[in-house]
């Protein structure tokens, strides 16, 4: 099978998860949410006691053997870490509270970055969002995608999302939360966030989901001779 992989890289709340979603139904390829493998390890150091603040080789002994699949035959794909669903918990607040000092450790990264190249060879028609997608993991991925927008913008976005879901949301502590998830993520030194060179920057501030994902389709079609839809 030909490769076609779409990377989607970008700071939290920029929407990349329902656009990578969508833009990988609309495209007929699968979906990859890479951020959901940190929270996943993230929710078993959680429930295993392990602070990653203070307890940073614990945590890369438990990536390493720890077993993480995603169910394809769902839709959207759910997180199994070893025969526990959690597809839900690791969108808790003190797993997100967390997962940045887990996604910052060296060891954690060299785990999770194979795993994910393995994903890609097994499915190599593939949507894919993080953090590293286009600039470590898939280099040399088919189009890539850097998604942004203000903290406001994307701590509205969040609360909404967490509404939806029937819980409560406070907007500012919200947006004080994006802010240094951001600073962590771009000021580390194992991957920092940053927008690669190859990769179309798309400022999704004042687009609605609907036009960031045409957009993003009509970008993939016309750079891969796709017929338009
Ligand atoms: O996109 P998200 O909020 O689910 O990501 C959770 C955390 O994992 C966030 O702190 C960034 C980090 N992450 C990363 O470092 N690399 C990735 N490829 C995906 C997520």
């Amino acid at each position: 099978m030909d490769q076609l992989i779409v990377t989607l890289d970008g700071p939290a709340g920029s929407g990349k998860s329902s656009v990578a979603r969508f833009l990988a139904k609309r495209l007929g390829l699968e979906f990859l949410d890479t951020g959901a493998m940190y929270r996943g390890l993230t929710a078993k150091a959680v429930h295993r006691g392990i602070d990653p603040a203070t307890e940073p080789h614990a945590v890369v002994e438990l990536a390493r053997h720890t077993d993480m699949r995603f169910d394809w035959q769902q839709d959207p794909p759910r997180l199994f870490v070893g025969n526990l669903d959690v597809t839900e918990r690791i969108r808790d607040r003190d797993v997100t509270g967390k997962v940045s000092d887990v996604a910052a450790l060296q060891g954690v990264r060299q785990v999770l970055v194979e795993m994910q190249k393995r994903i890609g060879k097994e499915h190599p028609q593939l949507v894919t969002e993080g953090r590293d997608q286009g600039s470590v993991v898939f280099p040399n991925a088919n189009v890539k995608f850097y998604l942004d927008a203000t903290a406001t913008i994307r701590a509205k976005r969040r609360v909404e999302q967490i509404k939806a879901a029937g819980k409560r949301a406070d907007l500012e502590q919200i947006r004080k939360d994006i802010i240094e998830r951001d600073r962590k993520d771009s000021t580390r030194k194992e991957s920092p966030l940053i927008c690669p060179d190859d990769a179309i920057r798309v400022d999704t501030s004042d687009m609605t989901l609907e036009q960031v994902i045409e957009y993003l389709e009509n970008t993939v079609r016309e750079q891969m001779g796709m017929p338009q839809s």
